[in-house]
């Protein structure tokens, strides 16, 4: 039987917690982390089994460090290995600690919530969190800086493609990677542009989500920035689960970037694209606006990997 992947392509959700955490030194710890990393599919059916249509999920994931000392008698992932941080010119997106990754998602809010509570009552003692992200779907997939995000998103078997890992790594088969970065918006400053700067800035339009004509869309352009085509044609993708996130009293507006991808290359080249520039200094003209706080790089093993390993 094939190893069962994670629920990576879980559909849109409403409300989704991102709970970074750091797990402590010491064999205990790593047994009760491998444990629960072997009960996620369990806690999931308990939480979620009693209000189906919520269409609760969790995807988990483990940092370079945790691997080795959770799995050291397992291959290495062929591509796992820590976020690099970037320094450009002008923007910088910093490499974070982050041993594991829970990404829950719902459509509804309560059923994240005590999949959350469930999974720090059996870690809380192990781990510490370094940040959690409650974040909200806003209004028709919007962001905080008012464009619909996810459009470009790959659907069906072009996704399965884009996130699942393949021949390349026969062991991992049916595994992934996943990027996560927390981005703080200035919106003061994104508001003072006119829709028709903020619109070139992403290369869409603000109202309608249509993408700008190839001889009206900047270089420096999100989209421009982000569309990665091979000189065969081939086009390089990720599938994106971005949340947005916020309190309006702590003046606090942002975006969790969530980046799935069966090579995390692919993702570090866009970031490379975004921070350094394609040709350096073509910096992506989001970041002006964005600022990334954190950055931290997981593995995804397959459901069959995390239950057959809880040992
Ligand atoms: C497209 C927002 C960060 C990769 C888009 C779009 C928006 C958006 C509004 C256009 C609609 C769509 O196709 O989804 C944001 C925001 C970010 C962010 C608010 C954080 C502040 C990132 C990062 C990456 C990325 C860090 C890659 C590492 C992409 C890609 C596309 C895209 C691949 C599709 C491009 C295309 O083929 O048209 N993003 N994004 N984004 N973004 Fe981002």
């Amino acid at each position: 039987m094939n190893p069962l992947p994670q629920d990576v392509l879980a559909p849109p959700a409403k409300s989704a917690i991102f709970l970074v955490l750091t797990v402590r030194d010491g064999d205990e710890a790593a047994d009760t982390v491998r444990g629960v990393l072997g009960d996620v599919a369990a806690l999931v059916r308990s939480v979620g089994f009693r209000i189906p249509e919520a269409q609760l999920s969790c995807v988990a994931g483990v940092g370079s460090v945790l691997w080795d000392r959770l799995y050291p008698a397992a291959k290495r992932p062929l591509h796992l290995r820590p976020f690099t941080p970037l320094t450009g010119a002008k923007h910088a997106a910093p490499s974070t600690p982050g041993d594991l990754l829970f990404h829950i998602r719902s459509s509804r809010q309560d059923t994240c919530f005590e999949l959350s509570r469930q999974l720090m009552a059996r870690l809380g003692s192990v781990a510490d969190a370094v940040f959690e992200i409650q974040g909200f779907r806003y209004y028709d997939e919007r962001d905080l800086l008012g464009f619909v995000d996810g459009t470009e998103n790959p659907g069906g078997a072009i996704a399965v493609d884009t996130v699942f890992v393949g021949d390349e790594d026969p062991e991992y088969a049916g595994s992934s990677y996943v990027i996560v970065q927390k981005y703080l918006h200035d919106l003061e400053a994104w508001g003072a542009l006119t829709v028709e700067q903020q619109q070139l800035a992403i290369g869409r339009t603000k109202s309608d989500d249509i993408e700008l004509p190839d001889d009206v869309k900047p270089a420096n352009s999100h989209v421009v920035v982000n569309s990665i085509v091979e000189a065969d044609g081939t086009e390089r993708r990720i599938v994106r689960e971005n949340m947005p996130f916020g309190s309006a009293a702590a003046g606090e507006f942002g975006t969790l970037f969530c980046g799935y991808a069966a090579d995390p290359a692919i993702t570090e080249l866009m970031l490379h694209r975004m921070f350094i520039g394609e040709p350096a200094g073509n910096h992506d003209r989001i970041l002006d606006f964005s600022t990334a706080v954190t950055g931290c790089s997981f593995f995804v093993p397959t459901a069959t990997f995390l239950e057959d390993s809880a040992g």
